[in-house]
């Protein structure tokens, strides 16, 4: 395998590409730092089941994502996670509008994106971005890396002119790390960490104003996965850039996310600062993800708690009533059967879904 990558700091000599993208945030309408950007509220998506060959018909649902509330700001990057199967994927698909929710509302700059077409929804599709958890399966293998990154470029033809396009092309690539001569390589002649890359360029091509990350490292090696994350850190200090990043690993959201929202079977359990939800998790099923996250200080190794959770997932086509989380609670009570709790601040500072909400510092910090 060649090293197509050219230094993950590398940065296109001419500044061409800077200059672009710098300029495209500097052409926005001027908005106060921290201005909400994404706003998702009530968001369900039920996938219908259906019986019969000839004649098909609808005998339940599949509630992959039930009543999703989250905020994105500009500049910041919230951490969206949750265990496989919670509706992660789901969520994404619905914010960069590949598919249509079933009720609730997505708000971008105040304009409810379910009711965009035309320009609108055009420009909202450049604007947000996406960079899927697959870097093997998101990126035609039949198409060049060059003909990949300046692909959006055929529907935005504004962005760049015909003229320059492989100029421009490969300016990007540098930018994110990668040999520029190899614009001619096929996916199949890079690594996992260079082709997520690739769709880095891919997205950063159309100058977007948010980057919806599915699990942007996830297959990658764990050295792998930090030069990644160290590269989208540094795209988002250079241009503005906002970021949802959706991991099943607190360990890996934590490095990079300002604010942290969990999931648990298609709706979210508790979301706060970085600082809150991993120093003091109120919400049961938070405390028992964080317990599983390797603890890399030595002298901290061993103080920290092993909660196991008895059982699977419930299937989101038949949920638990109440509480969907009390079929693997071991603090569940009756109540948690028949109410489901709301997600609000009991006390510990930010919101959590549980009737018994109570902090607890499961992974030592000092
Ligand atoms: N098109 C579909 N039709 C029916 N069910 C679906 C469809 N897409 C997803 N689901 C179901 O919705 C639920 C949520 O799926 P989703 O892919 O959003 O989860 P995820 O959190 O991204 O999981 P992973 O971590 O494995 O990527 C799953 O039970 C899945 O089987
Ligand atoms: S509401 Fe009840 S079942 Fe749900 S997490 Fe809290 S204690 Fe557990
Ligand atoms: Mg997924």
């Amino acid at each position: 395998m060649p090293d197509a990558s050219s230094g993950s700091s590398a940065a296109d000599p001419s500044g061409e590409v800077d200059r672009a993208l710098s300029e495209a945030a500097a052409s926005r309408p001027v908005h106060t730092p921290g201005d909400v950007l994404l706003e998702v509220r009530d968001l369900k998506k039920h996938f219908p089941l259906t019986q019969g060959i000839v004649l098909r018909r609808t005998v339940g649902h599949v509630r992959a994502v039930d009543g999703v509330n989250l905020t994105l700001r500009r500049g910041e990057t919230v951490g969206l996670v949750g265990e496989s199967g919670c509706g992660k994927s789901t969520v994404t698909k619905m914010l960069v509008a590949l598919e249509k929710p079933t009720s609730g509302q997505i708000l971008y700059k105040g304009e409810d994106v379910t009711k965009m077409s035309g320009r609108a929804l055009k420009q909202y599709r450049r604007e947000v971005q996406i960079i899927f958890q697959d870097p093997y399966a998101s990126l035609n293998p039949r198409m060049t890396v060059g003909d990949i990154v300046a692909e959006g470029w055929s529907v935005h033809a504004d962005i760049a002119p015909k003229k320059g396009r492989l100029q421009r092309t490969q300016e990007l690539m540098e930018r994110v790390g990668l040999n520029p001569d190899f614009v001619n390589r096929y996916p199949h002649q890079f690594s996992g960490g260079q082709r997520q890359r690739i769709g880095i360029a891919r997205a950063l091509a159309l100058q977007p104003e948010v980057i919806v990350c599915d699990e942007p490292v996830s297959a990658l090696d764990v050295s792998v996965q930090a030069q990644v994350v160290n590269l989208l850190e540094d795209l988002q200090n250079d241009f503005g850039l906002s970021y949802l990043f959706i991991a099943h690993d607190l360990s890996v959201v934590r490095h990079i996310s300002d604010r942290v929202a969990v999931m648990y079977l298609g709706s979210i359990v508790e979301e706060g600062t970085d600082a809150q939800v991993y120093g003091s998790p109120a919400h049961p099923y938070t405390q028992a993800l964080l317990s599983s996250v390797p603890v890399h200080e030595p002298h901290l190794r061993g103080l920290k708690e092993r909660i196991l959770l008895q059982g699977d997932v419930p299937s989101p086509a038949n949920p638990p009533s109440g509480c969907r989380f009390r079929t693997r609670c071991w603090k569940a009570q009756d109540i948690c059967a028949t109410e489901p709790p709301a997600l609000v601040d009991r006390g510990q500072g930010h919101p959590s879904a549980c009737h018994f909400a109570e902090a607890r510092a499961v992974v030592p910090t000092e």
